[in-house]
């Protein structure tokens, strides 16, 4: 496999509107279990989010752009709830079949999901504390993430924390190998596969980048890219 060049052109199976509805909702729903696993999203909220929630005087608004099955934003809300902290989370996707999966699931305290875009949020004035997202920027194509980091940046007072692979042939055998028990009758295995061609190394992200941001390394085989404090 070679992975020394983005391979921007490659398709994800859950991208298609008419892939297998079954395999498609598994795939969102174990989402949950993949993320715990390969995403840093504990880390990234006890250096990066729980300092910024501890120091409002109110429920920080929290949005999760492409929140697919909502697990991300759920996972904050409980570990804020843990913390006595409180966040009001606004977890948005284009696609109805991701959203149907995020409400069905179990709720989290303050934590609401709407089938939306980033731009919809702007033109309606709009407002967070804090936006994110998850598996997100790989999935986009040039004019897509121009628009999604545009969106960000208006719709963020305080921080945008995009978090991502990092492109690597480790990063590929190590999910090749790890994804086996949760792949079966799901997309897992083919599209997180294809996640890891089109991610980004830290240099490319950068690259795309505008200069206000930075790009870091949060966990192994990880990126976040980050504006604000
Ligand atoms: C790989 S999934 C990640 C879902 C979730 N964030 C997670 O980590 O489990 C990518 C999600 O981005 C959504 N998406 C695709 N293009 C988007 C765009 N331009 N703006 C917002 N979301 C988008 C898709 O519908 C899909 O739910």
């Amino acid at each position: 496999m070679k992975l020394s060049a983005r391979d921007e052109w490659l398709a994800e199976l859950m991208d298609d509107p008419d892939c297998d509805p079954e395999r498609l909702r598994r795939t969102l729903e174990r989402f949950g279990a993949v993320n715990r696993l390969v995403s840093g999203w504990g880390a990234v909220y006890r250096t990066r989010l729980r300092p910024l929630l501890a120091d409002l005087p109110r429920p920080a608004r929290v949005l999760d752009i492409g929140c697919g099955g909502g697990d991300v934003l759920r996972r904050l809300a409980r570990l804020a709830a843990r913390d006595g902290l409180a966040i009001e989370g606004l977890g948005i996707d284009p696609d109805s079949r991701a959203l149907a999966v995020a409400e069905r699931a179990a709720p989290a305290p303050g934590v609401a999901f709407m089938r939306a875009t980033s731009t919809e949020l702007v033109a309606a004035g709009e407002r967070f504390d804090a936006v994110i997202s998850n598996h997100l920027l790989h999935h986009l194509d040039d004019d897509a993430f121009a628009t999604v980091i545009a969106d960000s940046e208006t719709l963020a007072t305080r921080l945008c924390l995009h978090s991502d692979i990092a492109r690597s042939r480790a990063a590929y055998l190590a999910f090749a190998v790890g994804i086996t028990p949760l792949a079966p009758g799901s997309l897992l295995r083919v599209d997180g596969l294809r996640s890891i061609r089109r991610s980004y190394t830290p240099e490319e992200l950068a690259g795309r980048l505008p200069a206000r941001w930075r790009v870091e390394r949060p966990a192994a085989f990880r990126l976040l890219a980050v504006r604000g404090a």
